[in-house]
């Protein structure tokens, strides 16, 4: 299936209030949101720690919305089950720090989740190349991953085009994913070339009004 021409909108909550994070998460069901994206860090494969499958399990019965869990672990693979159990819909791993991805992505689907791949902007499109057949979600990092609130890394917005034509070559339904500096002037730039999801952190958990947050980030985003 071709690009949608209305993208989902997945906030992070890596910037949503830790100490209400339930409510949190149902704002921005409430408000619109797509898909949740949960942000699990580890100290080592990223400067900077978040959370593990306890808090994925402990949100699970606040939504049914897709939970959209995007691991920057090393290594991933002893987690995909936890995550799996703990109720994550997407799982997303890293193509630069898996040497046998293939079958991370296999045991992913295994488990009946829908496997994503994750790139980060040093790292050319031309890496999924053979891994394309066994994913559902490809997720282009616009900021090197591990915090929140990053500028937009303009250089990636070709890598999109490119992974686009890719993924539509396959003639498999795949969604492309943009996470990083996502706000109401670069949600146009991932679009128009190819992404058809979001990520957003700052952009909507540090605006005080959700929904009209959200739903700017649709309407700037949506191809006509
Ligand atoms: C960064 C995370 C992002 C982050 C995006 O490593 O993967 O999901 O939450 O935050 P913003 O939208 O603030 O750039
Ligand atoms: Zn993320």
């Amino acid at each position: 299936m071709p690009q949608l021409k209305t993208p989902l909108i997945a906030p992070s909550i890596l910037s949503a209030d830790f100490a209400r994070m339930g409510e949190e998460v149902e704002a921005v069901v409430r408000d619109g949101a797509d898909w949740l994206h949960l942000d699990v860090m580890d100290g080592h494969f990223v400067p900077n720690m978040t959370f593990g499958p306890g808090m994925v399990a402990a949100l699970r019965n606040r939504t049914d919305k897709p939970f959209d869990v995007h691991l920057m672990i090393e290594p991933a693979d002893a987690f995909i089950e936890a995550f799996a159990k703990a109720g994550a819909d997407h799982i997303h791993v890293h193509v630069e720090n898996n040497p046998h991805v293939h079958r991370t992505l296999q045991h992913i689907r295994a488990l009946g989740k829908k496997p994503g791949i994750a790139i980060c902007p040093g790292t050319p499109p031309e890496a999924l190349e053979y891994l394309l057949d066994l994913v559902d979600i490809i997720l282009v990092m616009t900021v090197n991953p591990g915090f929140g609130g990053q500028k937009f890394l303009e250089s990636q917005v070709p890598k999109i085009r490119k992974l686009r034509q890719m993924a539509d070559a396959t003639g498999r339904d795949i969604r492309i994913g943009v996470d990083g500096g996502i706000d109401l002037a670069t949600a146009p730039l991932a679009t128009g070339a190819g992404a058809d999801m979001m990520v957003a952190g700052t952009s909507i958990y540090g605006q005080d009004d959700y929904a009209a947050a959200i739903n700017s980030l649709r309407q700037v985003g949506s191809l006509s």
